[in-house]
């Protein structure tokens, strides 16, 4: 339970389909533990908003649906931010909830997408959705949106960060600039995100495509050396599959383990800021 004027957004990862949902290809991803939180409390004056992080798309995202007199929103976060893993989308969903807990599912996400807009242009609307329903989602962009909620398998993620930020906005913007050499890899991961979508609990399988994924994601310009060093790090500790999560150009990299110890072990051995991702709980019904 929240207290009146408080909002909560869950952080994300995107399994596989990343850039190709722009394009109304389907994409995989999950809701995780890490969470935004918004306080919103009256306030004599101009509205103020009390964030630790100085980024001035805060303030002009959240001016977007905030009064301009009145309030004072304090915003804490888990969700590490600019690393792929939604952030942005955790505050959306976080100030409607703390505005109109009474909106759900296709409401919720209508409500928050002028907010992801502000901050990333042309969002196709997979982290905020996937940050308001919370647990497994097969997304495709629409309109409408399609979703359906996803069992995961029993296996385990870890997400290995690469220390450096991405920009969602330049890299979405980067690979639209270069189309349309590169739409037969669009295409591609397409593809393999529904071939994942028939192999959840075969994780060898799965951690495959994933493999696949990240070559695509290389060859469609996102990847970085940091990102490619850190796929490979987490295979040769055992991991079954491994790809960047997110818009890349630096953030996290994904890997799908039977068992996380290894991969863990092997990024702090490197000094790399390593973590177990648990999937978030869904919240009510689907859309
Ligand atoms: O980097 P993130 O967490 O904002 O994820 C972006 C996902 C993209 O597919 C690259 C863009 C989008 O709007 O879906």
């Amino acid at each position: 339970m929240t207290s009146p004027g408080t909002g909560v957004g869950h952080g994300k990862l995107i399994l596989c389909g990343e850039h190709a949902v722009v394009y109304g290809h389907p994409a995989l991803a999950f809701a995780v533990t890490l969470s935004t939180t918004v306080q919103l409390r009256p306030h004599q004056g101009p509205t103020v908003i009390d964030s630790p992080h100085a980024d001035p798309r805060v303030r002009d995202a959240l001016c977007t649906v905030l009064p301009t007199e009145g309030i004072r929103a304090f915003v804490r976060t888990e969700v590490p931010v600019g690393r792929g893993m939604g952030s942005s989308a955790a505050l959306a969903v976080a100030v409607v909830r703390a505005q109109h807990p009474e909106l759900e599912g296709q409401a919720l996400i209508d409500a928050a997408m002028p907010i992801e807009r502000a901050f990333h242009g042309n969002p196709s609307g997979l982290d905020v959705a996937v940050s308001a329903l919370g647990g497994g989602l097969s997304f495709r962009k629409g309109p409408p949106m399609e979703m359906q909620p996803l069992e995961l398998g029993d296996w385990h993620i870890v997400v290995l960060d690469s220390g450096s930020p991405g920009d969602t906005r330049a890299q979405v913007a980067g690979v639209a600039a270069r189309r349309p050499d590169i739409d037969v890899h669009l295409e591609r991961i397409g593809a393999l995100v529904a071939e994942a979508r028939n192999v959840l609990h075969d994780a060898p399988a799965l951690g495959a495509l994933l493999d696949e994924n990240h070559a695509l994601l290389r060859a469609i310009g996102v990847s970085t050396p940091a990102l490619d060093d850190l796929v490979d790090m987490a295979r040769g500790a055992g991991a079954l599959g491994a790809k960047l999560a997110g818009a890349g150009g630096g953030g996290v990299v994904l890997a799908l383990c039977a068992d996380p110890t290894p991969v863990l072990d092997a990024a702090r051995a490197r000094g790399i800021a390593a973590l177990p991702a648990r999937p978030a709980p869904r919240h009510g019904a689907h859309p």
